[in-house]
């Protein structure tokens, strides 16, 4: 691999949660962007939900307006949604299953079970320039399905890693941790860009950093956590840290 350089996405969703707990103004999504990029995130990620929970109309205005670096917007595969990226063509678009009653994105995308209307969807963002990324479990009826309807990216889906090591189960975190390794490596062969997320922590990250070809990660709720505690900017050093001393 030429360019073996990780790219550390950052999620702001969740400063937007805490500002809209109180119907502030603050904290504000994209000063937390601003700050983002300026301690060294290659990209800013965001998700619009259907019920705007946390991310707004007006923060991805923002957003597109204020970054220097690419944002990746995330979103469900809905008409709404598509109209809304297509407005604003960001740099990358991440296609997530949503359902209103979860409290985060709980699966990956059911690709292979919807694979001619996903790749109507998606058509007219590649036109518009996006990239398309697909998240999606470490599966590889799903990694064909991402590939047969012309994504140029898939985001690998972490969760159930992560929460295995959280449970201690550290033999069935090691075995998905295994099985995002050879599907990272599945999927490269195929031509498509890597991407993992979802759940990542100080904790669990060198592992999955360490998959040679995965070429970004998107962490999200674990940095603005810890931001609390050490402010956002060493939060974000500190994972940059983490993922440049495991990357092979
Ligand atoms: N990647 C995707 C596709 C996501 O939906 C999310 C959560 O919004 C993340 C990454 C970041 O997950 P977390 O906030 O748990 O780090």
């Amino acid at each position: 691999m030429t360019n073996n350089k990780l790219r550390l996405g950052v999620n702001i969703d969740h400063v937007a949660t805490v500002r809209n707990a109180r119907g502030s103004a603050y904290p504000d999504p994209i000063r937390a962007a601003k700050l983002a990029e300026a301690a060294g995130a290659d990209g800013i990620t965001a998700h619009l939900r259907e019920d705007r929970r946390h991310i707004s109309d007006a923060d991805i205005d923002g957003l597109m307006a204020a970054l220097g670096i690419p944002l990746n917007f995330e979103m469900a595969a809905t008409a709404e949604m598509q109209a809304i990226a297509l407005r604003h063509r960001p740099h990358a678009v991440c296609i997530v299953p949503e359902k209103r009653e979860e409290r985060t994105t709980e699966g990956g995308l059911e690709v292979a079970r919807d694979e001619n209307r996903l790749a109507h969807f998606i058509a007219p963002l590649r036109d518009a320039g996006c990239r398309v990324s697909i998240f999606i479990a470490a599966d590889q009826a799903q990694i064909d399905a991402a590939n047969r309807i012309g994504a140029q990216v898939i985001e690998l889906h972490t969760g159930a890693y992560c929460d295995l090591h959280a449970e201690g189960d550290f033999t069935g975190r090691d075995r998905e941790a295994q099985r995002l390794t050879e599907m990272a490596a599945y999927a490269h062969d195929l031509g498509l860009e890597v991407h993992a997320g979802h759940g990542l922590t100080y904790e669990t990250v060198s592992p999955i950093a360490a998959i040679a070809q995965v070429r970004e990660l998107n962490i999200g709720h674990f940095i603005i956590g810890e931001a609390i505690f050490r402010g956002l900017t060493p939060a974000i050093e500190e994972m940059r840290r983490l993922m440049d001393e495991a990357r092979p």
